[in-house]
């Protein structure tokens, strides 16, 4: 199965006018496996007709890499099921600080770019493609709390990528959002970024406060200049799959088509190669 062009997020509040309009400029969809994991009832039948309709890919919201304890038999074995009936090429989840002794803190906390952090990242990922039987995307988050130096994030993530034999799921979003929260040039960010570890991109809206500081909420459109820092991530790292994520304050389908409709432009632009 062929990832290429433009996804969506696959979400409940514009599935049905997805699946009724099945739009030709969107190649994929991304799942949450939480979303389906053991629930019956109406969510396999969604779930059947977008396998119908498109290849997906899923995108975790549990696993966070960074946590210092195996992820549990009861989360993974349904996950693995999942993941075979969707015949996903392969699975992603964050590079972050999710849960401590089985408490999750429903938030996706920055990690140290630390050797021993990136030794303990390592060892989840080596695990989860183990358990999964998939390739593993991790990818980089937005942060709030000061890093000492954000930019040795770029190092700390191709580390990993490097000692895990792993990709990354690159969310120019979160580099713009990083880069303007925490001051740095996110250019030279996704320059370090090798492009044969790139397995797919992210772009996603983001709330700008008074206080100018920059928040990720998948709830807006997406800005100007996540759009020039996705064309010149294509410019450097070649054809990637790019997916619009919106996960809050979802408008109308035909809002979310134009912003497909903008990143097909510049996926052709900036790659020379064609979406379908
Ligand atoms: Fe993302």
């Amino acid at each position: 199965m062929t990832i290429q062009g433009i996804g969506i997020g696959f979400r409940y509040a514009i599935a049905e006018s997805l699946l009724e309009r099945r739009p030709d400029t969107v190649r994929w969809v991304e799942v949450h496996p939480e979303n389906y994991m053991e629930r019956g009832g109406k969510y396999p039948a969604l779930l059947k007709r977008c396998m119908d309709t498109w290849p997906i890919v899923t995108h975790g919201l549990t696993m966070g890499f960074g946590t210092t304890d195996p992820h549990p038999d009861s989360y993974l074995h349904p996950l693995r099921q999942l993941l075979e009936d969707l015949d996903t090429p392969y699975h992603t989840d964050h590079m972050c600080f999710p849960s401590v002794g089985g408490a999750h803190s429903h938030d996706l906390l920055p990690l140290p770019f630390t050797d021993e952090s990136a030794d303990t990242v390592t060892q989840r990922i080596e695990e989860c493609r183990d358990r999964l039987g998939l390739p593993i995307g991790m990818e980089n988050v937005s942060y709030y709390a000061p890093a000492p130096d954000p930019m040795a994030e770029a190092d700390f993530i191709v580390e990993v990528a490097e000692r895990a034999d792993a990709s990354i799921l690159l969310d120019v979003n979160n580099v713009y959002v990083n880069s303007l929260n925490h001051g740095f040039d996110a250019k030279v960010f996704i320059d370090k970024i090798p492009a044969d570890r790139v397995l797919q991109l992210h772009v996603a809206g983001h709330l700008v406060r008074p206080d100018e500081l920059i928040i990720d909420t998948h709830g807006e459109a997406v800005c100007d200049g996540v759009y020039d820092l996705l064309e010149y991530t294509l410019e450097q790292l070649g054809p990637k799959p790019v997916l619009l994520e919106r996960d809050n304050n979802i408008p109308d389908l035909d809002e979310l088509l134009g912003e497909i409709d903008r990143l097909t432009v510049i996926y052709e632009r900036a790659t020379g190669a064609s979406t379908c």
